[in-house]
């Protein structure tokens, strides 16, 4: 029998209560957070499409992994059972844990780093960008041209454009490239994956000029599985064994596990070089915790042991990718613009499309954010100015490229009628975008500004 319908490969066995709230208390809710989804409290919230991270729901065998935790200072059982998870799964020696990505990527970026230095992505996350440039370094980010349009099919969106790479380590000199970061699947361009052939092409130009090669592994399963299922050759292997080979290509890489980790918090750096180990080490023990715990307990390595393993069963990789799939397909027969195809974690709504009256300098994104927690308590995240907008000397929004809002899935959490809702939403709003207004900034910080700014309608 052929099946239509793919169903979460789970059961529930243990529930938490949603508050459905009146779109009158909304309002107030929504006034009281200034206008930033992030500073609302999640008991305001009916569906939290905020972020993928740390959202997972944990398995009944995680759950009793944790009662094994071993909380010792040095040397746990716990850590000696991620750390070999993560050796065999990665081929990388050293092993650094961490609280979470950016603790990690705190302490590479950090001692690589450093003024002058220049970084390569195809994108650079958020936090990422930051801890570059908080160290004084450049980043710079080199989609392909595909990845940059929102409506043009592409297979592997997320690739880098390895032409550019090439001209910008000739312009700015080997020596003065920190490390080629390569994001998959890339978050910020659209959740849109990264071809193996693109992985292996920028490991040879960065072999051939000395440069350090980096993976941001945070959703390398994802990834994975579209290389599966789009690449030649890739068919008969393994999702495990395609990210092994990938992970082969480069000299190390950062993973936040709070996402293909299937846990609520933790992360790693792992390496292949020993000297650049000792040296992040030393930041390691500054600043997250003695090498063998980092910042997390034996039970939260336990759990990210065996979430890097789960987050590979074929069945589970299958209704992951297809759920994110499910409501991208929804979205588009109702004619909401989106990045397509839909990428692993999360589905991107071209705001700048849906609300053509609203101006870059009045934030479209932030604007559907808004709509749609009025609306339903749908809670999502501006990917556009908000997040990535820089000003220029007279203080002129220079916008991002593109203004979009991420409706990014927790793992293992919604079921199909929880997307139904949203897709329902979006008909709801579909019928009157223009009662939507723009809005202005009346508070930000100099770094990820997005997490903490405050707003007030433009009407
Ligand atoms: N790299 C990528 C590609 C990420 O998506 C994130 C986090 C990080 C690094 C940092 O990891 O949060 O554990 O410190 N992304 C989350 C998101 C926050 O919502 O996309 P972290």
């Amino acid at each position: 029998m052929h099946h239509k319908t793919t169903i979460e490969p789970f059961r529930i066995k243990v529930v938490e209560q949603i508050r459905l709230t009146t779109e009158a208390e909304r309002r107030q809710f929504l006034q009281h957070a200034q206008y930033n989804p992030f500073l609302l409290h999640s008991d305001e919230v009916i569906i939290d499409l905020l972020t993928d991270s740390g959202t997972s729901a944990m398995s009944a065998n995680q759950w009793s992994a944790i009662m094994r935790g071993d909380e010792s200072y040095a040397g746990a059982r716990s850590w000696l059972r991620m750390e070999s998870t993560i050796r065999d799964l990665t081929g990388y020696p050293y092993i650094l844990p961490t609280h979470q990505g950016r603790a990690a990527e705190h302490l590479l970026y950090s001692r690589i780093g450093g003024p002058g230095k220049v970084f390569i992505s195809n994108t650079h996350f958020d936090t990422t960008r930051a801890n570059v440039e908080f160290s004084g370094a450049t980043a710079i980010d080199i989609p392909i041209e595909e990845g940059k349009h929102p409506e043009v099919y592409h297979p592997f969106k997320g690739n880098l454009d390895t032409g550019r790479l090439e001209a910008l380590i000739e312009r700015h000199g080997a020596e003065n490239i920190g490390a080629v970061i390569l994001t998959v699947t890339n978050n910020s361009g659209g959740g849109q994956p990264v071809s193996m052939a693109n992985a292996r092409a920028i490991s040879e130009i960065c072999k051939q000029h000395g440069i350090l090669y980096i993976l941001d592994a945070c959703r390398i399963a994802e990834n994975a599985y579209f290389i599966h299922q789009r690449e030649e050759g890739y068919r008969e292997k393994s999702y495990r064994e395609i990210a092994h080979e990938m992970f082969g290509l480069a000299d190390g890489c950062i993973m936040s596990a709070k996402k293909d980790g299937l846990v609520n918090m933790g992360g790693f750096l792992a390496l292949r070089d020993l000297d650049l180990a000792l040296k992040c080490r030393t930041v390691l023990i500054i600043t997250e915790g003695y090498s063998t715990y980092g910042g997390l307990s034996g039970r939260d390595m336990e759990a990210i042991a065996i979430g890097l393993e789960e987050v590979f069963e074929p069945d589970y990789l299958n209704y992951r990718i297809k759920s994110t799939g499910y409501m991208g397909e929804q979205l588009r027969k109702i004619g909401v613009p989106l990045i397509w195809p839909p990428g692993g974690h999360a589905i991107y709504v071209d705001a700048k499309a849906f609300y053509p009256h609203i101006p870059v300098e009045e934030f479209p994104g932030q604007a559907l954010a808004c709509e749609l927690y009025l609306k339903a308590g749908i809670r999502c995240c501006e990917i556009g100015s908000v997040m990535f907008g820089k000003y220029d000397e007279n203080g002129k929004l220079i916008p991002a490229a593109m203004e979009l809002v991420r409706l990014a899935i927790p793992r293992r959490v919604y079921t199909q009628s929880h997307i139904d809702y949203v897709v329902e939403t979006f008909r709801e709003l579909e019928q009157e975008t223009e009662r939507a207004h723009g809005y202005r900034i009346t508070y930000e910080p100099p770094f990820l500004r997005h997490f903490t700014a405050r707003f007030e309608p433009v009407v």
